[in-house]
């Protein structure tokens, strides 16, 4: 009997769907090759959701994603709703909740710039010569962005407004234990960014985490403050193994990490919740880069990232690891022979330049 497993698509918004047709596209030949069947069941998310029904999270896709093993997300937002009430647009209204209502603690963002694209990455070449292999462990549902008090008043006739940066320990302690695990089966390394010098929810943090390193002796555990990881990315991008950090701080690093691999349209990322006897987790997974609405809809959009994001998939919530592998191989295989969708694309010779789809076919005669 061929092992069953039951997926939610949510495309969403701009590039999302071109995306995700190419990432279905493998998920296709990855059931053939690899004798599993994927079910999967297909609802609107974002803005497209907002315009059919008025709501960026409608409750029948919460639902199909409660029934679910794992999410495949494409990207939300664009122009069109930027300017509806904040708690009704795509990011606050849709994404933010589905992460706080699967409890999906866990964004591992893995920062990879393949060796035949150092040449895309805006950092200087013999700064990545060596490689540049970074995972991200962000905090995803605590910090500034959920907790509270949260909003805007007025204070003798002048407005104020205020974001809560608050962690309980135990929030601390289960990133920490992801992350030090991750760095377990990596080069053993893991970095926590904090900002123990100014924030005490970041005296916590590092706190937590040094208890924690107890259980993972062989990780050598090191600290920085986030400014100085900031800087230090750029300037020695290539002696980075495992990081660990908190929401907003993991937001912003995993961005300039992005940068420095070549693109945001490389980049998938996992978020993790809870996770069942079987080792395998709930989760969301979805390309780091936003739904682009600048080049949506031409066809252009490079899908590598979802095509990576349902790599990840299978391997953590389904547990097809080698399906998993094939994927990843599939595409670095790709990338060397030289596809190059527009982002990626220096002009060099031996570089094909191609659109989402021909990107897609190149992987799958490679896969
Ligand atoms: C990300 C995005 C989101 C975030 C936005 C769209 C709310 O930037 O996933 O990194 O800030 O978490
Ligand atoms: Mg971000």
């Amino acid at each position: 009997m061929s092992r069953k497993h039951r997926i939610t698509i949510l495309a969403g918004d701009g590039i999302g769907p071109e995306v995700m047709n190419g990432a279905i596209r493998i998920l296709d030949a990855a059931e053939a090759k690899f004798g599993f069947t994927v079910e999967r069941s297909e609802h609107l998310v974002g803005g497209a959701a907002i315009d059919a029904t008025g709501h960026p999270l409608p409750p029948e896709t919460l639902t199909a994603c409660e029934q679910a093993d794992a999410i495949l997300f494409g990207s939300v937002g664009g122009p069109k709703w930027e300017n509806l009430p904040p708690e009704i647009q795509p990011e606050r209204g849709a994404l933010l909740p589905l992460r706080k209502h699967f409890g999906l603690f866990a964004n591992l963002r893995p920062g990879v710039c393949l060796p035949a694209l150092t040449h895309a990455s805006p950092v200087k070449q013999e700064l990545i010569a060596d490689g540049f292999d970074v995972l991200c462990v962000r905090e995803l549902t605590g910090g500034i962005y959920f907790g509270s008090p949260k909003g805007r008043h007025e204070e003798n006739g002048e407005p104020v407004a205020l974001d809560t940066m608050i962690y309980k320990k135990s929030e601390i302690e289960r990133i920490a234990r992801v992350a030090f695990t991750a760095a377990m089966s990596r080069k053993k390394q893991l970095l926590s960014v904090d900002k123990s010098n100014v924030l005490a929810s970041s005296v916590l943090w590092r706190e937590t985490v040094i208890e924690i390193s107890r259980e993972f002796p062989e990780v050598q555990l090191s600290h920085m403050y986030v400014d100085n990881a900031a800087m230090q990315l750029i300037r020695r991008p290539g002696s980075f193994d495992v990081l660990v950090t908190e929401n907003l701080f993991g937001d912003i690093l995993s961005d300039e990490m992005a940068m420095i691999s070549g693109s945001l349209g490389m980049l998938p990322s996992a978020s993790l919740g809870r996770q069942g006897d079987n080792g395998l987790y709930f989760g969301m997974y979805e390309p780091s880069g936003g739904s682009a609405p600048d080049i949506a809809g031409q066809g252009i959009a490079n899908p590598i990232a979802q095509v990576l994001s349902l790599a990840m998939l299978l391997r953590f919530s389904l547990g097809e690891n080698a399906a998993a592998e094939a994927i990843e191989n599939a595409v670095a295989k790709t990338i060397a022979d030289g596809f190059r969708t527009g982002d990626i694309a220096t002009g060099r010779d031996g570089e094909t330049k191609v659109g989402t789809q021909a990107m897609v076919e190149a992987i799958l005669a490679r896969f």
